[in-house]
């Protein structure tokens, strides 16, 4: 089984990136043969500072080794050294709609928020997503939820793919956490976690210091209630006992009946000391790795040339079946 996710590496990492993929990722390295790739060339599509991405991109390598990524079980690499991702993005643009990805949320968003430019890397960010899943003949794609409509343009990509052209992809699968695929913001709780929009009070960092991550949950917005309990008018409890259901890996029922007769202040402050235990670990590791610039350099470029190698066949498939290039001799 193949699972293959990517991230990018822009801004700190929250709380929403943890649950939501990065833990998973590690999971994923005891189920099946793991690729997993900092998306470089995605952070290029809307406007950034050039030594911001390269910093951010050594930031995140380190967060994600801190959080029990091994390079011995897993494929870890940098997007653009490996360039069969932006070729096989441009061929599958021809199985792609325009008016697909005219559809497609994320780009609305963030062609809305643009100062200046919307550029055309944005527009067409899903397809090199779709080329990232599919040149590794990806059974399995763990992501958050704002995800699954770049999902399903992948399969719809890949399916189209292989009956215009001849089998050629597997078609992929998302999966997502049962708790934890969205988490929200603690201060507007009817808003996904987020680097780009969301409030620094209400963001939870991975690398926040233990008396930062208390104090943005002692401050988190919850409703005029008392009951610690599940419910529609309570978006901000809601997300509290995701949170701590996701931290502790247990039931939110079960949650709901330790804190019986609770006040939200008490329940609150058990969350923020959950979180505080659960990401030390990765902060104190990430501290150690992020100073060691050439060691990431080193690991991603070893994770680059296995990916290049499971690459290659797929991207001489899709040439020889799509009639570019010189005949391939096993076409
Ligand atoms: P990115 O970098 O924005 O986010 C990385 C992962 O974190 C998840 N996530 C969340 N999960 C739960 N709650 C949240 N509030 C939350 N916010 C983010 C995301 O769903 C994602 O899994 N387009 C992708 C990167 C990408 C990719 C790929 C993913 C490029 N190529 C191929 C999978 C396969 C993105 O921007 O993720």
């Amino acid at each position: 089984m193949r699972i293959f996710s990517g991230i990018q590496p822009t801004g700190q990492k929250h709380l929403g990136n943890h649950i939501g993929a990065i833990v998973r990722y590690v999971a994923g390295q005891d189920r099946g043969e793991a690729l997993y790739c900092i998306v470089d060339l995605h952070a290029t599509t809307v406007a950034y500072e050039p030594p911001a991405l390269r910093a951010g991109l050594y930031d995140l390598a380190a967060l994600m080794l801190a959080a029990g990524l091994d390079p011995q079980r897993c494929i870890f690499f940098r997007q653009s050294d490996v360039p069969e991702h932006s070729e096989l993005q441009w061929l599958l643009m021809s199985v792609t709609a325009y008016g697909e990805l005219q559809r497609m949320t994320q780009f609305k968003d963030k062609a809305g928020a643009a100062q200046d430019l919307v550029a055309a890397g944005l527009f067409n960010y899903p397809v090199l997503m779709a080329a990232d899943i599919l040149l590794y003949q990806t059974d399995e794609v763990p992501v958050g939820d704002d995800q699954r409509q770049h999902i399903e343009l992948a399969r719809n990509i890949a399916e189209r793919f292989n009956a215009r052209f001849g089998e050629t992809f597997v078609v992929p699968r998302g999966t997502y956490p049962q708790v934890g695929a969205r988490i929200m913001d603690l201060q507007s709780p009817t808003r996904k976690m987020s680097t780009t929009g969301g409030s620094p009070q209400g963001t939870v960092y991975v690398t926040d210091t233990p008396e930062a991550i208390i104090k943005k949950f002692k401050s988190a917005v919850t409703d005029s209630g008392r009951e610690v309990l599940r419910g529609p008018e309570k978006p901000g409890i809601n997300n509290l006992l995701e949170i701590l259901a996701a931290v502790r890996g247990c039931e939110v029922q079960e949650l709901e009946r330790e804190f019986e007769g609770a006040g939200y202040g008490q329940f609150k402050l058990a969350v923020g000391e959950a979180v505080v235990d659960y990401l030390r670990p990765v902060r104190e590791r990430y501290q150690e790795l992020r100073a060691d610039e050439r060691m990431l350099e080193q690991t991603l470029a070893q994770g680059a040339a296995k990916a290049r190698a499971l690459a290659a066949p797929t991207i001489a498939a899709a040439r020889a079946r799509m009639g570019v290039g010189p005949v391939a001799p096993q076409a």
